[in-house]
């Protein structure tokens, strides 16, 4: 299967991904990634695709005229590699009609909280805030919605006292990663279906 990846930073579950490939092969894991978009320049999540001498592309809101000519764009860019699936690993906009009409139903998303708990942009700075003492990750289908699709797997870590916003996302991330390469990788050995918000392997 072919996976085109989105990144918005750092691109370390993207890195999850690829290094898993490596180690077990594409044929053995089911996927490969056959290109990495993003929304900005300059991120290192770019830098690791390049590194992986993957081919790139780069859609700038601002760059269009309007939101639905850059979510025509991103889609018309993720479509030229044929993708079976299509991933989120802090890809960080919200993609729109033409996007979801394409790749809706082979469109997934990470999470870093345990939806539908704290979706948006800060899921795990409004996590600590709220005093939550588990929190976690959530892998789904992307849907109209903000971080509201069909659930696929969730991991759950705990929230210690003395944690900052980025030290509960490092251990988060850690949990994310596993759960991304695992997920990713049944979906597309698999095969699976959607029925309302249920998601089933085969
Ligand atoms: C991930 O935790 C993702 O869930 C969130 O931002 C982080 C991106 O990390 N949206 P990276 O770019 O994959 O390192």
């Amino acid at each position: 299967k072919r996976l085109v990846v989105l990144v918005s930073g750092s691109g370390t579950n993207l890195q999850a991904l690829l290094d898993e490939i490596d180690a077990v092969g594409a044929q053995e894991y089911g996927a490969e990634v056959v290109a990495v978009g993003a929304d900005r320049e300059g991120i290192e999540g770019l830098a690791r695709a390049e590194r992986a001498g993957l081919p790139t592309f780069v859609c700038k809101v601002r760059d269009y005229g309007s939101r639905e000519e850059w979510d025509a764009a991103l889609a018309e860019a993720a479509a030229a590699f044929e993708p079976d699936l299509v991933v989120s690993a802090g890809f960080m906009k919200i993609v729109g009609k033409e996007f979801l009409a394409r790749f809706g139903g082979r469109f997934v998303n990470t999470h870093p909280a345990l939806l539908p708990s704290f979706p948006g942009a800060h899921g795990v700075r409004d996590a600590l805030a709220y005093g939550a003492k588990v929190t976690g990750c959530t892998v789904h289908f992307v849907d109209d919605g903000v971080d509201t699709g069909p659930i696929i797997a969730q991991g759950v870590v705990e929230v210690r006292d003395e944690d900052d916003e980025s030290a509960l996302h490092e251990r988060i991330k850690e949990v994310e990663r596993r759960l991304l390469v695992e997920v990713v990788g049944r979906l597309a050995r698999n095969g699976y279906r959607i029925e309302g918000r249920k998601v089933v392997i085969q």
